[in-house]
């Protein structure tokens, strides 16, 4: 079912999303189909419980064939559950996001280049992934969504943060969302 996905002013965006305490449940499985549903009607890249008012540590993330995001091959479509992400470097890269809870605009956010993540899927197995570049992007900027973090909150120089179509005038300017 496509659902609402609240918008940046919502004080539910701004909650930390509790654990999911029991896997392989039919609530579960109800959860990640709507989150399915719903960034699939909005060509998203990434959704987060929190995003459709559900207080729950769960994401999902991944794109096939989306031409807004031409890097999304590198990107598998992943549930992901009480995640837990590690840097790999140091190394910090700035790039363009956008979110479905931030609409029409766009944000330079730095974000770290190497990451591992770990986490659960829906029926409980583990996921252990160390990845790079714009799927470590997608990574953080989704599970920044459980812990109460909007990316507009990451930003340092907001000369780079804007309404998409001044941004990029002639187009462009995919980034997540
Ligand atoms: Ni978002």
């Amino acid at each position: 079912m496509i659902r609402p996905v609240l918008r940046m002013g919502d004080p539910r965006l701004w909650q930390k999303a509790r654990p999911v305490r029991q896997f392989d449940t039919p609530q579960l499985h109800a959860l990640i189909a709507d989150l399915e549903d719903t960034m699939r009607h909005l060509d998203g890249a990434g959704l987060a419980a929190p995003q459709i008012g559900v207080d729950l540590r769960v994401v999902i993330f991944g794109v096939d064939g989306n031409p807004r995001y031409p890097d999304a091959a590198s990107v598998p479509r992943t549930v992901l559950i009480n995640p837990v992400l590690t840097p790999l470097s140091a190394e910090i890269e700035e790039d363009w996001e956008g979110c479905l809870s931030v609409p029409g605009l766009r944000g330079a956010v730095p974000r770290w280049m190497r990451l591992r993540y770990t986490g659960f899927d829906a029926r409980g197995r583990s996921i252990d992934r160390s990845v790079d570049g714009f799927h470590a992007r997608v990574v953080q900027h989704e599970c920044d969504h459980l812990d109460g973090i909007l990316y507009p909150l990451r930003i340092r120089d907001f000369t780079r943060f804007g309404f998409v179509d001044e941004l990029f005038p002639g187009g462009g300017g995919g980034a997540i969302e």
